[in-house]
């Protein structure tokens, strides 16, 4: 398929789409998302998550407010994230954004993944 060189929402939700489905294939990442939202992506909490998290990014990425969820209290809940599975959520976020934007635009998405992951991490969540 080919690069994206913008930010569209549609394009959003199939970096999300691309990133999830690597996640939850991962032995330690994958359990996280599907304790939550279940083992099929097509299902209604999926897409809801994936909607969300397209808001999410729009909302990051180029300032709109489009985003009005809880992003501490949904990983406040989770059991402890340890050090490790963060670094393999940065690799495979990192990974999906490069298959699906040009690198311009993939950097931007990596950059912000990290500094994001960091403040998690920061934060408690590990
Ligand atoms: C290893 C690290 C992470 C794990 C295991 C994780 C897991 C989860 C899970 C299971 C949910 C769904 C909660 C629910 O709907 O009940 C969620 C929501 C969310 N996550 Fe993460 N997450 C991680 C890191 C991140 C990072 C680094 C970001 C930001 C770039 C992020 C952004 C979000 C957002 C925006 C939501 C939606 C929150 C809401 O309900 O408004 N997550 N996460």
């Amino acid at each position: 398929m080919e690069l994206h060189k913008s930010i569209t929402r549609e394009n959003l939700r199939h970096l999300m789409t691309v990133f999830y489905e690597k996640a939850m294939e991962d032995e330690e990442l994958g359990p996280f998302f599907i304790n939550e939202l279940g083992d099929d992506i097509k299902d209604e909490d999926w897409v809801h998550h994936i909607d969300l998290l397209a808001d999410f990014w729009l909302s990051e990425l180029l300032g709109e407010s489009t985003y009005y969820g809880n992003f501490i209290g949904a990983h406040i809940k989770l059991p402890r994230i340890k050090k490790e599975i963060f670094a393999t959520w940065l690799k495979l976020f990192s990974t999906a954004a490069d298959d699906v934007y040009v690198p311009e635009l993939a950097i931007t998405f990596k950059k912000k993944g990290v500094r994001l992951s960091k403040e998690f991490m920061r934060n408690r969540l590990v």
